[in-house]
C-alpha cells in the first residue's frame, strides 16, 4: 500500500552503505560509547538511529535494541531481555509481518550502514 509507514516530517535519507558491520563494532553502537553512533539492526540491515538518542540510548524506552540485531524483539513487539536477539525462525507468521513492518519502517527514517557480518 503506497505512502504506508511514511514519516510524519519527510526524511532526507543517504544512499544505503553497504559496509560489512561486526557485531564487535555494533555492540559498542547502543548510546554508552562516546564517539559512536547509535545502531540498531533489523534482519541484518544496520540503521543508524542516533539522532534519536532519547529513543535508543541509554535510559531510552527501546535502549533495549540498540547495539544489536533485536529482530526477535520487534517481530513479537516485546521488551523482554531474552527476546533481544537476531533469530526470527521462531516468530509466526504475523510476528514475521511485524517485523517486516518495522524493517519498512526503519528503511524510511534511518540510513542504512550497512549489513552485519554473517559469520
Ligand atoms: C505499552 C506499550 C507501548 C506503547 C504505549 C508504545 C508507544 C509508542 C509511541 C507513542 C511511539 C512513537 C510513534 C511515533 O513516532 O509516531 C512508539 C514508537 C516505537 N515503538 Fe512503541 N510502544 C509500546 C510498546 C512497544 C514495544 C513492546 C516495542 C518493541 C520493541 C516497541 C517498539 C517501538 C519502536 C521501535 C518505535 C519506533 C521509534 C522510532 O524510531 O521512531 N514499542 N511506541
Amino acid at each position: 500500500m503506497a505512502g504506508r509507514f511514511e514519516p510524519k516530517e519527510p526524511v532526507q535519507l543517504d544512499p544505503p552503505k553497504d559496509e560489512i558491520i561486526t557485531k564487535e563494532y555494533l555492540a559498542k553502537c547502543d548510546g554508552s560509547h562516546e564517539g559512536y553512533p547509535i545502531y540498531v539492526a533489523i534482519k541484518g540491515t544496520v540503521f543508524d538511529v542516533t539522532n534519536k538518542r532519547d529513543t535508543y540510548g541509554p535510559g531510552g524506552s527501546y535502549s533495549l535494541v540498540s547495539g544489536k540485531d533485536a529482530s526477535c524483539s520487534l517481530g513479537k513487539m516485546s521488551l523482554k531481555p531474552e527476546d533481544a536477539h537476531s533469530d526470527y525462525s521462531a516468530l509466526s507468521e504475523s510476528e514475521m509481518e511485524t517485523l517486516n513492518n518495522w524493517h519498512t519502517f526503519f528503511s524510511k527514517r534511518y540510513n542504512i550502514m550497512g549489513t552485519i557480518e554473517t559469520a
